[in-house]
């Protein structure tokens, strides 16, 4: 049958815009495309538009009335706007193939998918690439997994997630950029880059997601789902800058959060999605809800039914509807003697046919997918290459006692330990759906391929999370016999992410066990303590009592031989905490953009901030990782001691190797407004640049910074630059910086005015 669409785009291949697809993201669409939509739009029933504001589960995946995406007569009948959970050119061709070809209108179906940190080849978990501090590298491993996930049918992700975590007791803390909102949203924008690039068309690019909107770090002690009580300055100040880097960048789409903030769940308000994401934010994409998102809303106890609920979540401006089937089922009742609802529906269904316009589906449905395609570019020798220096740059080095690393080369036998160490799939990281743990390279395969004439001897002696300490005698007698230690410890990659909420940080009684009696029996040989865990974790016995510990995350595809290059010094460190380490779970929340209190900690005074059996400072401090080098930092440098409210102000500082190898360092740059009329962070990230310096050099980094960069929230909540003293420091970590001061003279600088009220 010649659908609708198909005739439309034939019959006018002369008038349809140019290049098929339009602008990315949350441009505002052409005339020609709104043209297109609003014609196609007209010719659609409620129960057809509504099927495009469906995203249908694959089999097995469904949560609500919605039936499996597999059935072709639910596609047929135009009953579907999307799929979730099914990937394969074959596959999606054939469901593509009965959308475009056989119902009533020919319009192409979106297929989704979680492509969080790789496709087939996977990158570092974003938490640890985020500590690379290295956006043009995360950029680039989006395009990879781009590539390879388009090439294999999909056309939307739910990536990059943004939310900014100061408790790593939330397990999703793994899926994003860390604790600082400046980091967060450079990552963000790289990342809504790297899935989309220049032009959504392009068969290597697909939609991208920003996720979760908003404030759905801050669940109540760290539990997945919790409701979030937040201020609204912190709101606007800590959770929400990313979201808009992400929207500036383009993104295609965003997805609310699961969490209540303030008593409101996302889905149904009308403040956040309306007023904040598009009014204030200007968001004009797409909003796709989580899944059971919708229906959550009656749990949640703001809707009586699950009709209530997708009308709520319609109101508030949630497009489509994951996986729960609500809308389909129920707003046919309400919507038809309702012309609002309807309204809102008609403006759902136009985001959804522009995004797909825009992705040129109505052009080339299959988007340039095909099994020669995804053969050519899916998990390659490039594609692994990238992967192992994405991983490189991931890695933290937390301490480097007595230049226990790098490994000599001329060890004969290495003992390794921890039941990590063999564990690829754990390597992977959470949120590994395509990549498969048997092309990932473990810890243990990692340390065989470095050197094949040293003797790696492995004994598990604990598992991560088990209690059994009965296979450590074993372990313990191995090590005493190796030139070296290695022990991975952590937790398994399953543990971290969504719904793996953690009440205690320390590592269980086993692994800790372990590390006492290896480090006891092994005392005298280079031990290093690798760590496996996508969150900070509190090691005080490994820190004190450990010589080596390297963060390495899970590194993807090929965890082990990055790790490998590290260990055996191939590649200096160079990656950075991008979250705060504490010493104690009971420290949590702990992070560096804490405000001053009236008391600030001083161990002279007794009644001052702090704890009475705790130090007050971190395990490891925001920023925070060594190399196998040494760099020294001039004094910082600026453009001026006196600017204007408004005007910008540059600082440099001189930064010289001064070891004797060639390195990367992440040059960082903190700032400080010292007096204002609401309290400010004591320090906050405001710039950062990843620089390669050989042995013996210096470079003189730069930055500029703008009224963007110096504004907050003021006590009426618009967003100003206000005159007075400002401090910025620069440094190899957040502790250990050099400073200087200037001063913004003149009257206060509104950039914005008050944020619409909270509700
Ligand atoms: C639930 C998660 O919260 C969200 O991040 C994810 O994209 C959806 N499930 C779909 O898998």
């Amino acid at each position: 049958m010649l659908s609708l669409a198909a005739l439309s785009v034939a019959a006018c291949s002369a008038s349809h815009p140019g290049p098929p697809g339009g602008p990315v993201g949350s441009a505002p669409a052409g005339a020609r495309e709104t043209r297109f939509v609003d014609s196609l739009l007209s010719t659609l029933t409620l129960e057809e538009e509504l099927g495009q504001l469906t995203m249908s589960p694959a089999e097995g995946l469904q949560t609500g009335p919605t039936r499996p995406a597999g059935s072709a007569a639910q596609i047929r009948s135009g009953q579907v706007g999307s799929i979730i959970g099914i990937w394969g050119a074959d596959r999606t061709h054939a469901l593509q193939r009965i959308a475009v070809e056989e119902s009533r209108h020919g319009i192409p179906i979106l297929f989704s998918l979680d492509v969080i940190h790789g496709f087939r080849t996977v990158f570092p978990v974003p938490l640890a690439e985020a500590a690379s501090f290295d956006p043009a590298l995360a950029q680039s491993n989006a395009r990879i997994a781009a590539t390879e996930a388009t090439a294999n049918g999909i056309t939307w992700t739910f990536a990059p997630m943004v939310d900014i975590a100061r408790d790593p007791r939330w397990g999703r803390i793994v899926e994003g950029s860390g604790e600082e909102p400046y980091l967060g949203s450079v990552m963000a924008a790289a990342r809504v880059r790297g899935f989309q690039d220049a032009r959504l068309s392009d068969s290597a690019s697909m939609l991208a997601t920003a996720k979760h909107f908003a404030g759905y770090g801050a669940s109540e002690g760290g539990r997945d789902y919790a409701t979030a009580e937040i201020s609204e300055r912190t709101f606007w100040s800590t959770y929400l800058p990313p979201f808009r880097a992400a929207i500036d960048a383009g993104v295609g789409s965003v997805m609310p959060s699961f969490s209540a903030v303030n008593g409101s769940p996302p889905h149904a308000s009308v403040w956040m999605l309306r007023d904040v994401l598009r009014g204030r934010l200007g968001f004009e994409g797409l909003v796709v809800s989580d899944w059971t998102g919708i229906m959550e809303l009656v749990k949640h106890g703001v809707a009586a039914t699950s009709g209530e609920a997708a009308q709520l979540a319609m109101r508030a401006g949630v497009d489509v509807d994951m996986s729960d089937g609500v809308y389909s089922d129920s707003l046919p009742a309400h919507a038809r003697d309702n012309p609002e609802l309807r309204s809102e529906i008609d403006a759902a269904t136009r985001r959804v046919l522009r995004a797909k316009y825009e992705l040129g589906l109505f052009s080339d449905p299959y988007h340039g997918a095909s099994e020669a395609r995804a053969a050519r570019v899916t998990l390659t020798a490039a594609t692994r290459a990238a992967a192992r220096a994405a991983a490189r740059e991931s890695i933290v080095l937390l301490k480097n006692e007595r230049a226990t690393l790098p490994l000599s080369r001329d060890i004969k036998s290495l003992a390794v330990r921890g039941a990590l160490a063999a564990d690829a799939k754990s390597a992977m990281g959470s949120w590994t759906i395509v990549g498969q743990a048997r092309e990932a390279v473990s810890v243990l395969d990692g340390l065989r391929r470095a050197n094949p004439a040293m003797r790696v001897r492995y004994a598990a002696g604990a598992a991560p999370e088990a209690a059994d300490t009965n296979e450590i005698s074993e372990a313990e007698a191995l090590a005493r016999d190796a030139d070296a230690v290695v022990l991975v410890l952590g937790e398994s990659s399953d543990r971290t992410g969504e719904a793996e909420s953690r009440a205690f940080l320390e590592l269980p009684f086993a692994q800790l066990q372990l590390a006492q009696r290896v480090t006891r029996a092994a005392r005298g040989k280079p031990i290093v303590v690798v760590l496996m865990n996508g969150r900070p974790l509190a090691i005080p016995w490994i820190a004190d009592s450990v010589p080596a510990i390297v963060e390495s995350w899970y590194l993807g595809s090929e965890h082990g031989n990055a790790l490998a290059d590290i260990l055996f010094g191939a590649y200096s460190p160079s990656g950075k905490l991008p979250v705060t380490f504490p010493r104690a779970t009971g420290q949590v929340p702990i992070y560096l953009a804490h405000t001053n209190t009236g008391r600030p900690h001083n161990p002279e005074d007794g009644y001052t901030s702090g704890y009475n059996d705790l130090p007050e400072t971190p395990l490891f401090p925001y920023g925070f990782g060594l190399s196998y080098t040494t760099f020294r930092y001039g004094d910082v440098h600026l453009s001026s001691d006196r600017i204007r409210a408004g005007d910008s102000i540059g600082v440099s500082v001189a930064v010289t190797n001064t070891g004797a190898r060639d390195a990367d360092e992440v040059v960082q740059l903190y700032l400080r407004d010292d007096v204002a009329s609401v309290a400010r962070p004591v320090r906050q990230l405001a710039r950062f640049q990843r620089v390669h310096l050989r042995a013996g050099a210096t470079d003189t980094v730069s930055f500029m910074l703008g009224a963007r960069d110096l504004s907050f929230y003021d006590l009426q909540m618009r967003r100003v630059v206000e005159p007075g003293g400002f401090t910025l420091f620069a440094g190899t970590n957040s502790a250990e910086t050099k400073e200087a001061r200037f001063v913004v003279v003149g009257d206060t600088l509104v950039l914005e005015p008050s944020t619409p009220r909270m509700q």
